[in-house]
């Protein structure tokens, strides 16, 4: 099979496969630490979907009144409805502070306060004192904050000599005999070529899967692509159920209008004029956890208090804080609600609606960034060579609900400790072992499958379908029906992958390809979800089943763990929650109830 393509071999110290800003700044990390670092992206770095990221950096540096990490870790805990793991989430907000100052010694332009420290907005679930009122932590950086990370550390990586691999799509990863990770294969969409890169350790940064869905706030490149990869390579996908439903997608267009607007006063009505949330979180109101407001609105709709002519959304107001606010504070949403709702934000309400934002679940890993292969025995088990940070893994610092900013500094924070892990592990220059040519093989003859895929059916016709299924059966609120119908369409999706056809057979920039391929990642997702969510028998966080109205911590404080094989057949195991913390510094933080 490999005769057919022209291969061209590399090897490095380790490779980075994304170059969002968890990809880009282990890049960066790695580089700077003298190992030799490729960096593999799909897209210019700097067209990566970080740059969509809004509102802020969650980090207690106590710029607008106190704050501790130690209050935003109980807040990370609670808003994940115990089901993060508290080592990891110690360590990310612990490491918070430290993060930012390096992320404002790298040049990251943050807004400012009249004292000339970063500025800090309200965010939802952002509270002092262990829950007793809302706190200003979220750093900002006007309501662009993403992309000025993810051009300062773009910058960053090229002054430390890391090399970039731009618009190549990986395909698989290189596995050797006993599981570990060699590298990975991918094809440079420019010019057809297939490129076999070999490295100690190989790290998934490809960010999430919202694609699955048919509205989202995800760019249409986030299609999953690390995540499909893990599962063929026999790894399984954690917690996939807990999707989120960030509550003020644009209606009916799904784009983001940051949580950062509630932060500086905004707020949602119903039909009746009525500010609701105060009847659904009494302290924290428009700024309770997503999975809280998103309900929250939803309900509000159900019972007939939506607004528009079909009753289907909500307003956001924000006339109120004036157009200075709105110009120094929110520019970019100003201008995206003009764009996409025709309205003026400093006259007119937006009308928005909870629309899927962010994937809580992805390839299991512990607070270093390695990636785990649970057994019975072993829930722990490192699988050697591999690494995930980002959207695509799971921590688990957001267990079944993440708080707002805490992505952002998800992926500079693990970003980093991937860097450091791997500066721990890999010697620069050490030699590689040879390389696995049945894997690599393995890998291209799938690519080379799915370019010849004969049947009748274009992949934009199977994934509207996927993405529908999961728009209907995979929402805000489940039942065991709803789950079981959607576990039976996705199956009956998932067949008709044999069907396939890609009419386009160019090695160059072929985009029928990349939609192929990338819908080849897509249904792993898919599946991990929808079985996930199915199976699981209670409510938490992102996962609200109305047939189990209630959190069940006795039997489902666990990860879930959704094995996929080649023929997308799912099979579900569990490991337990990490239920203590990394240092003496912090106890273990009891489940109680959550309420804002
Ligand atoms: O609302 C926002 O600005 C999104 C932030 C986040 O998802 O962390």
């Amino acid at each position: 099979m490999s005769q057919s393509y022209e291969i061209i071999d590399h090897k490095y110290d380790v490779i980075v496969i994304g170059a969002g800003g968890a990809g880009l700044r282990a890049t960066l990390g790695m580089a700077a630490a003298g190992l030799k670092t490729a960096c593999i992206t799909k897209v210019f770095p700097t067209r990566s979907h970080t740059v969509a990221a809004q509102g802020g950096i969650g980090a207690s540096l106590g710029n607008m009144a106190e704050d501790s990490w130690i209050w935003h870790m109980y807040d990370t805990v609670k808003g994940a409805d115990w089901l993060g793991d508290q080592d990891a989430i110690e360590y990310m907000c612990r490491e918070a502070v430290p993060a930012i100052y390096e992320l404002e010694h790298f040049g990251v332009p943050f807004s400012r306060t009249e004292a000339g420290k970063i500025y800090q907005r309200p965010f939802g679930g952002h509270m002092a004192n262990f829950g007793e009122k809302p706190v200003q932590r979220a750093c900002a950086a006007a309501d662009r904050t993403g992309h000025a990370i993810l051009h300062t550390l773009y910058q960053q990586s090229l002054k430390n000599d890391a090399e970039f691999f731009v618009e190549y799509l990986a395909i698989d990863l290189i596995m050797d005999d006993e599981g570990a990770c060699q590298g990975v294969v991918a094809w440079n969409l420019d010019d057809g070529t297939i490129h076999r890169f070999q490295a100690h350790m190989t790290v998934l940064a490809s960010g999430g899967y919202g694609r699955a869905y048919f509205s989202a706030t995800s760019a249409h490149t986030c299609t999953g692509d690390g995540n499909g990869m893990a599962a063929r390579a026999g790894i399984p996908l954690q917690d996939h159920e807990f999707v989120q439903f960030h509550p003020t997608g644009i209606f009916p267009a799904g784009c983001l209008i940051t949580e950062g607007a509630r932060g500086e006063g905004g707020y949602l009505t119903n039909s009746e004029g009525e500010r609701f949330m105060e009847r659904y979180a009494p302290t924290a109101k428009d700024l309770a956890s997503r999975d809280v407001v998103s309900r929250a609105m939803t309900m509000e709709i159900r019972e007939g208090r939506g607004v528009g002519p079909e009753s289907d959304h909500i307003f956001l107001h924000l006339e109120h804080l004036g157009g200075d606010v709105l110009q120094k504070r929110l520019p970019g949403i100003t201008e995206t609600a003009r764009i996409f709702s025709g309205v003026d934000a400093t006259r007119d309400p937006i009308p928005v609606l909870p629309t899927v934002h962010y994937n809580m679940g992805g390839v299991p890993t512990n607070y270093r960034a390695e990636v785990l292969r649970p057994t019975a025995d072993e829930p722990d088990r490192v699988n050697p060579g591999l690494m995930a940070i980002g959207e695509c893994a799971s921590a688990s610092v957001h267990g079944a609900n993440r708080l707002g900013t805490n992505s952002l500094l998800d992926i500079v924070v693990f970003g980093r400790a991937a860097a450091i892990r791997a500066a721990e592990l890999v010697k620069p220059g050490a030699t590689l072992p040879p390389l696995n040519e049945a894997s690599a093989d393995k890998a291209i003859a799938r690519m080379d499958k799915v370019r010849h895929a004969d049947g009748n059916l274009p992949t934009a016709v199977i994934r509207d379908e996927l993405q529908r299924v999961m728009q209907n059966n995979a929402a805000v609120f489940r039942t065991s029906e709803v789950l079981k119908e959607g576990v039976d369409k996705l199956d009956a999706v998932t067949s008709k992958m044999t069907e396939l056809k890609v009419h386009d057979r160019s090695m160059i920039w072929n985009s029928d390809l990349v939609e192929a391929l990338e819908l080849t990642n897509l249904v792993p997702n898919a599946v991990a979800t929808l079985y996930s969510a199915e199976a699981r028998h209670e409510s938490r966080g992102a996962h609200a089943h109305e047939d189990y109205p209630d959190r069940d911590d006795k039997n489902w404080m666990k990860h879930s763990l959704a094995w996929i094989d080649e023929a997308g057949k799912c099979e579900m195991t569990y490991r337990p929650v990490h239920a203590y913390t990394l240092t003496d510094e912090v106890d273990y933080i009891e489940p109680k109830k959550r309420v804002y």
